[in-house]
């Protein structure tokens, strides 16, 4: 553990003159598809795992470039910046839990999903939105909601015209510079104010998945930018 946090403070020191450090906190398909956008975008990964020595988690790093993992507390400490790539239901433990996040980016891409049944039927898990949960546990960081309402196979691919995701949040500093990390990714953003609006981005989720498995027709979720 020591050798872990050890790397990933000279990680953040090396890092400090030409780029953040992002910790990705789970590393399932959306962890492993932005740990590894981020990665290309010249930033240094950290996953944050439960099981940062397991061969799942090492091949991921190994997959990705300038990456490491640790326990997800220790990534969070070493980073500017905080993605978190959890269950829904396991979102508000995971990040009660990672220690004092004042003044990062926390770049929320959670869905408060509960699946029941086979098809299965979609409920929207929790009484206020995932991203107001997250933002109350670190009042001092600057929460965006962001990626949410897109699959991970298009985070990694993203199509051409460019998909439109909604940025939430109170920090307008902090939505630009996720816009911006996004717009590098080829996929574009509209501001659609606080963090308050996280839970309208969420339950769109729960409306398509519902549609997708039981409903009249599959549909996707497209937003546009008025001029
Ligand atoms: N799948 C999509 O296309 C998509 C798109 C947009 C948003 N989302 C949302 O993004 C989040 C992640 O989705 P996903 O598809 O990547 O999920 P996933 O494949 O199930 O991966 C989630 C990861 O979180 C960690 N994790 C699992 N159970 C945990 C627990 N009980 N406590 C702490 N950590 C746990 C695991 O990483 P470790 O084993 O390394 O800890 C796991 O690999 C969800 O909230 C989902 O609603 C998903």
């Amino acid at each position: 553990m020591l050798r872990r946090t050890l790397i990933a403070a000279l990680l953040l020191a090396a890092n400090a003159a030409w780029g953040d450090t992002v910790a990705v906190i789970g590393t399932g398909n959306v962890g492993m598809a932005l740990g590894t956008e981020f990665a290309g975008l010249g930033h240094d990964v950290i996953y944050g795992s439960r099981t940062p020595d397991s061969e799942k988690t090492q091949a991921l790093v190994a997959t990705t470039k300038d990456a490491s993992a640790a326990s997800p507390a220790e990534a969070a400490a070493a980073a500017d910046v905080v993605v978190l790539a959890t269950p829904g239901m396991v979102t508000e433990r995971v990040v009660k839990g990672l220690g004092d996040l004042a003044g990062k980016i926390i770049i929320d891409v959670t869905n408060p999903l509960i699946f029941e049944g086979n098809p299965p039927v979609v409920t929207y898990g929790t009484e206020r939105s995932l991203g107001e949960i997250v933002q109350e546990a670190h009042p001092d960081a600057h929460v965006v909601k962001a990626f949410n309402t897109i699959g991970w196979r298009v985070m990694i691919d993203p199509p051409t015209p460019a998909p439109v995701i909604p940025l939430a949040g109170n920090d307008a500093e902090a939505k630009q510079k996720v816009a911006g990390w996004a717009r590098e990714m080829g996929i574009e953003s509209v501001d659609v104010g606080g963090i308050y609006h996280a839970r309208a981005t969420e339950y769109l989720i729960v409306m398509m998945l519902n549609n997708n498995f039981t409903g009249p027709g599959g549909f996707t979720l497209e937003f546009r930018q008025l001029d």
